[in-house]
């Protein structure tokens, strides 16, 4: 799958799995946490990844930063193979990429003042010290609408949506090509959440940065994101441009996504609910044969059985992984 430009960060049959927990699993079991994708995010661009709770977003996050490795495929960045490059290799690289977590309070040490905080990355990557590094942490604080005597307070001393704020300064602190949120506002109240996007996409346009947006909230989606991958169990099964993906889902797994945020009581629980109370959100310990999400589907045949539905374009730069929305959808 190629983003329009060159790609920045790209990943081909990347695959997970974990040794599987729970009574329910059987020794020596696995979960596919991500199941062979292939993705690619160009430079400047905002990808959103999107999809129920467990399919593999987080994990398809760490393994493009090469925080983990992946059981099978690769990941390149600029060109570079993380798997080839070692320890030392992926070290230089990690200026180049930061995270920002969904929660604020885990993802900040207590006991390291924000100061601290914002210097050890200043320090190792950009070898800054004394007052070029006081100046440069007066800046981050600034840019990031913190004020700047602030930084000798620690994360307790701060709310959440402060300690968000601190957090995108210490990711965005090395000016990185590659910046993966992960779920970045969904810890925070809703009346903070909206600043906090402001000021992520505000930076991102300033530094040109490349992310990797990953959500639940697909309003929030549709305002920050160039194109949207869709992901269900462990694999991609539509991307296409926002507005498209909006305008046009093919997937019927997509289509039930937007239709239950469209629905005007989604607390009495619609197909979505259904879909992760019957299968789990996640890659589960029993894949089916055939397409993953067949069990649910309306438009599930005899077809869907024939192994897992290859991702296909169907539209320029729109692809979808399914064999009958692929032959009913026409090119609106
Ligand atoms: N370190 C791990 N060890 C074992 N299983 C894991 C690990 N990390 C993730 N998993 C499993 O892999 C699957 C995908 O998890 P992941 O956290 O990537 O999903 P997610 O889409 O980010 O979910 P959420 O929306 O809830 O954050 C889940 O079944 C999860 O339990
Ligand atoms: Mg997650």
């Amino acid at each position: 799958m190629r983003a329009a430009a060159k790609p920045l960060v790209e990943c081909t049959g990347l695959m997970k799995t974990y040794a599987a927990g729970g009574f329910a699993a059987p020794r020596g079991t696995h979960v596919a946490a991500v199941g062979g994708i292939n993705l690619a995010v160009a430079p400047g661009e905002t990808l959103a990844l999107v999809g129920e709770s467990g399919c593999g977003k987080s994990t398809t996050g760490r393994l493009l930063l090469g925080l983990e490795p992946p059981s099978s495929g690769s990941v390149k960045f600029d060109w570079a193979d993380l798997q080839a490059l070692g320890e030392r290799g992926l070290r230089a690289l990690r200026k180049r990429m930061q995270i920002v977590f969904q929660d604020p309070y885990g993802s900040l040490n207590p006991r390291f003042s924000v100061r601290r905080t914002l210097a050890e990355p200043l320090r190792i990557h950009l070898k800054l010290s004394g007052s070029g590094l006081e100046k440069r942490i007066r800046e981050l604080l600034e840019s990031v609408g913190l004020e700047s005597a602030h930084a000798g307070r620690y994360p307790h001393e701060f709310s959440g949506g402060q300690r968000q704020r601190i957090a995108i300064a210490r990711a965005i602190s090395v000016e990185p090509d590659f910046v993966v949120a992960d779920e970045p506002v969904s810890a925070l109240d809703i009346s903070i959440q909206g600043q906090i996007l402001r000021l992520l996409m505000e930076l991102r346009r300033r530094l040109a940065m490349a992310m990797l947006f990953i959500s639940h909230d697909l309003a929030v989606v549709r305002q920050v994101s160039d194109r949207v991958a869709v992901m269900y169990r462990g694999r991609l099964v539509e991307l296409a441009a926002t507005e498209r993906i909006f305008e046009h889902p093919a997937h019927p797994y997509t289509r039930l996504l937007l239709e239950s945020v469209l629905r005007p009581e989604p607390w009495r629980g619609g197909p979505d609910a259904s879909v992760r109370a019957q299968t789990g959100g996640h890659a589960g310990l029993s894949m089916p044969a055939g397409c993953a999400f067949s069990a649910r589907c309306p438009l599930a045949g005899s077809n869907c059985l024939d192994g897992s539905p290859p991702l296909r374009e169907i539209y320029p730069g729109h692809y979808c992984a399914c064999r009958e929305a692929a032959a009913t959808t026409n090119s609106i």
